[in-house]
């Protein structure tokens, strides 16, 4: 796969981006390993003489290097990092006013709902849940104050998919901006702005971490006025991420491609053990060729992620079913090396209001799992023993 690095014009294949983009090399030591520049300000030469940095809000160099980063691996213009996921988003919805509307797909974040519904509602930009993932109803849903579009795909927690290129040509006619929240997908297996898309974001707490240890967040841009406005965004609210934590993020991306291909391996084992099992009554995973968001996903990814739910037939103990688990953490997060479960409705999901939430088809009986890079085998048999032991 090459990447047609928009930044610096030059090809790279993804796994060499992972590596070197950003230009990781520090400039005046000769580091392979981008240091922490653990700085809030810099000396200045004169008035209006900097290095290229003048205080640590507004730019930091191993921040830098890992904006820089993750531009070159979504094939964007210009990056950015904050704090965290929702501090990414909330940056990026920013760039809207009072009196604009915003479309999300049914199944988002429940952070990304919650911050529309209590936070952005109050400045007068509002939302509306799209009913379905047909382009058809979306291009019914673009009313005169809709402003963009933001989606997942696959969406969080049930796994559905949208077809990012179609969407972004439907909100293009009508002059609508597409934001993708990729965090479940990567840059490595989907890169929405080659789709179409107009900005990309990213809880990189997740897989472009992948230790379970830290939080963070990213966004990219595909052009220069966009990238210019959240720059001034960006320094303006303050929410940025750390030099130490954009070490960490840097470091984590080195092993991306390396992870993601043992993390799917391994969801597709567990998919395929999960669909065979009498205990389960339904798998959502779109790299099963059953699933109903196959076929789209195939054509505008590498393969099906990583991440897949399940619902257990009726009678079978959910609790019992978590507190049975040894190897699988039962935990907010996913995209770590180790297995993470969760039960989406009374956690990541617990910000929508009930009616929202059930519209959207996510059940209370729904179990969301991160697969981590354990190995396959012992990852099943920690399922299997949960499942007989939750059953009737
Ligand atoms: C798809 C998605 N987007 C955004 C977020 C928010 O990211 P963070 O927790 O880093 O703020 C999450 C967190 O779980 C997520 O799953």
């Amino acid at each position: 796969m090459i990447m047609n690095n928009a930044r610096t014009g030059r090809k790279y294949s993804i796994n060499t981006t992972l590596i070197h983009g950003g230009n990781q090399i520090d400039e005046r030591t000769g580091a392979v390993s981008i240091p922490i520049y653990q700085t809030s300000t810099f000396k200045q030469d004169g008035i209006g003489k900097n290095r290229g940095f003048e205080y640590s809000r507004t730019g930091n160099p191993t921040r830098k290097v890992l904006e820089d980063l993750i531009a070159d691996l979504e094939d964007g213009v210009a990056g950015f990092a904050f704090a965290s996921g929702m501090a990414a988003i909330t940056a990026v919805l920013s760039l809207y006013k009072s009196g604009d509307r915003i479309l999300i797909s049914r199944n988002v974040y429940g952070g990304t709902y919650r911050v529309l519904d209590k936070v952005f509602k109050n400045f007068g930009i509002s939302y509306s849940i799209l009913e379905s993932e047909d382009p058809e109803d979306l291009g019914k849903a673009i009313t005169d104050d809709v402003a963009a579009i933001l989606l997942e795909s696959p969406a969080n927690p049930l796994m559905s998919v949208t077809d990012i290129r179609a969407f972004s040509k439907i909100a293009h006619e009508k002059g609508v901006k597409v934001i993708v929240d990729n965090t479940f997908m990567t840059p490595y297996l989907q890169r929405p702005l080659e789709l179409g898309a107009d900005i990309v974001v990213h809880s990189g707490t997740k897989y472009l971490g992948g230790h379970s240890d830290l939080v963070a967040g990213l966004a990219v841009v595909s052009d220069r006025e966009t990238a210019e406005r959240l720059a001034f965004i960006q320094n303006a609210t303050g929410g940025v991420l750390q030099p130490f934590d954009s070490f960490l993020l840097i470091r984590g991306i080195k092993t991306l491609s390396v992870r993601m291909d043992r993390h799917v391996e391994n969801a597709c084992r567990i998919a395929k053990y999960l669909e065979a099992s009498e205990d389960v009554s339904r798998v959502y995973y779109p790299g099963l060729e059953t699933d109903s968001g196959y076929e789209v996903n195939s054509r505008q990814a590498k393969n099906g992620g990583a991440m897949l739910s399940f619902e257990l037939k009726e009678g079978h103990d959910l609790g019992r079913f978590f507190e049975s688990l040894e190897l699988i953490s039962l935990a907010e997060s996913l995209g770590g090396a180790e297995s993470l479960v969760c039960h989406p409705s009374t956690m990541t999901h617990a910000s929508m209001p009930e009616n929202i939430r059930k519209a959207a088809g996510i059940a209370d009986g729904l179990i969301r799992l991160s697969p981590g890079i354990e190995d396959a085998d012992d990852i099943i048999n920690d399922l299997d023993h949960a499942i007989k032991e939750s059953g009737a």
